[in-house]
C-alpha cells in the first residue's frame, strides 16, 4: 500500500483545478495502476465531500479500478452493434467461463473481465480486446481458446 503523505501529495496538486475529483482520480491510478482504498477518506476531506461519493464516482467510471487488475485483462464489447452480433451471448460466456462479475479477477490473479462500450470494431463485432489487443468476431469457442492461453 502507498504511504498517505505520498497519496495526499498528489490529492493537494490537483486541488487548484476545477473540479478536482476526476484529476485526482486520474493521478492516483496514473501512480499505482489502481485508486487505492486508503485514498478514498482522503479525497473526501480534501474535496468536503461523503466517503460514498468518492466510491460513487469511481465505481461509475469504468476506468478506475480500487483493486490490482488480474495479470490479463479481457474486454468485451457490451455496445449496441455488438450486442445485436452476438455480443450479449459471448458476454455472458465469458462471465460463466470465468465465474466472475465485471471488473472481477478469477481467483487465481490471471484474468480480470471487463466491460467496453465500443472498441471502434462494430463491423467485426462481437469486439473483444485482449491485453490490449483488438479481437473481432469473437465467439464463444474462440474466447475459451484465448483465455485458455492467457491463463496457461
Ligand atoms: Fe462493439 Fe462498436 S459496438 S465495437
Amino acid at each position: 500500500q502507498p504511504e498517505v503523505d505520498e497519496i495526499q501529495s498528489l490529492i493537494d496538486a490537483q486541488l487548484h483545478l476545477e473540479g478536482p475529483l476526476l484529476p485526482i482520480l486520474h493521478a492516483l491510478q496514473d501512480a499505482y495502476g489502481i485508486v487505492p482504498v486508503a485514498a478514498v477518506p482522503l479525497i473526501a476531506a480534501a474535496l468536503n465531500i461523503s466517503r460514498a461519493e468518492v466510491h460513487g464516482v469511481i465505481s461509475f467510471y469504468h476506468d478506475f479500478r480500487s483493486l490490482p487488475a488480474g495479470r490479463h485483462v479481457v474486454k468485451i464489447c457490451r455496445a449496441e452493434a455488438c450486442q445485436a452480433m452476438g455480443g450479449a451471448a459471448l458476454a455472458d460466456h465469458a462471465l460463466a467461463r470465468l465465474g466472475v462479475e465485471w471488473h472481477g479477477t478469477t481467483e487465481n490473479g490471471a484474468v480480470t473481465l471487463e466491460p467496453v462500450y465500443c472498441l471502434g470494431l462494430c463491423a467485426c463485432g462481437p469486439a473483444a480486446m485482449v491485453d490490449g489487443k483488438l479481437l473481432g468476431r469473437v465467439d464463444a469457442d474462440r474466447l475459451d481458446r484465448i483465455i485458455g492461453e492467457i491463463e496457461a
